[in-house]
C-alpha cells in the first residue's frame, strides 16, 4: 500500500517517526511537507499535498500532522472525496475505518505522544471498512458533497 504523509513544521519529528514506522512495515510512503521542523511551513500546503496523492491514486492513503491536526484535517475535507478523520486515540482511529471508510488519518504533534501516534497509525491500516449501514452514511456524506461542492 501507498502512503501519502505530510506535515507542517510542528508536525515535523513526529512525521520522522511514523515514516520510519510505516517503511519498517513495509508502506510505499510518499513524503511531502515541511522539510524541517524550524521554518514555518504552511499546513495548508501540506494538507493538499496528501489530500490531491489520495485523490489522483498516487497514494491509497494519506497521514496529515500539524500541531493540533485541527488545521490540516480542515484542509483535506476541503477535498470532495476525501474522508479526513482527526483522532486522538487508537479507538477513534480503528472507528474511523470501520465507520467512515476514512482515507486520511490526521493527528496533533502538539497533543499526542508518539506511543499513540503509533497505535493510531497501526489501526488505521489493519482495520477495514465494515459496510452495511455505514456504507448507507457514507453515501450519504457523498449526496452532501455532490450537494455542496462545485
Ligand atoms: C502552527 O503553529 C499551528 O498553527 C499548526 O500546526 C496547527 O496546529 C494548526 O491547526
Amino acid at each position: 500500500m501507498k502512503v501519502s504523509i505530510a506535515s507542517d513544521h510542528a508536525g515535523y519529528d513526529l512525521r520522522q517517526i511514523v515514516i520510519k514506522h510505516l517503511e519498517e512495515k513495509g508502506f510505499e510512503v510518499l513524503d511531502g511537507g515541511a522539510p524541517n521542523g524550524t521554518d514555518s511551513y504552511s499546513y495548508v500546503e501540506a494538507g493538499k499535498k496528501i489530500a490531491e496523492d489520495v485523490l489522483s491514486g498516487r497514494a491509497d492513503r494519506g497521514i496529515a500532522i500539524c500541531g493540533t491536526g485541527i488545521g490540516i484535517s480542515l484542509v483535506c475535507n476541503k477535498y470532495k472525496g476525501i474522508r479526513c478523520a482527526l483522532c486522538s486515540n487508537e479507538f477513534m482511529a480503528k472507528m474511523c475505518r470501520q465507520h467512515n471508510d476514512a482515507n486520511i488519518l490526521a493527528f496533533g504533534a502538539r497533543v499526542l505522544g508518539q506511543g499513540v501516534a503509533l497505535e493510531m497509525v497501526d489501526a488505521f491500516f489493519t482495520e477495514e471498512f465494515l459496510g452495511g449501514r455505514h456504507a448507507d452514511r457514507v453515501n450519504g456524506i457523498r449526496e452532501v458533497e455532490d450537494a455542496n461542492f462545485k
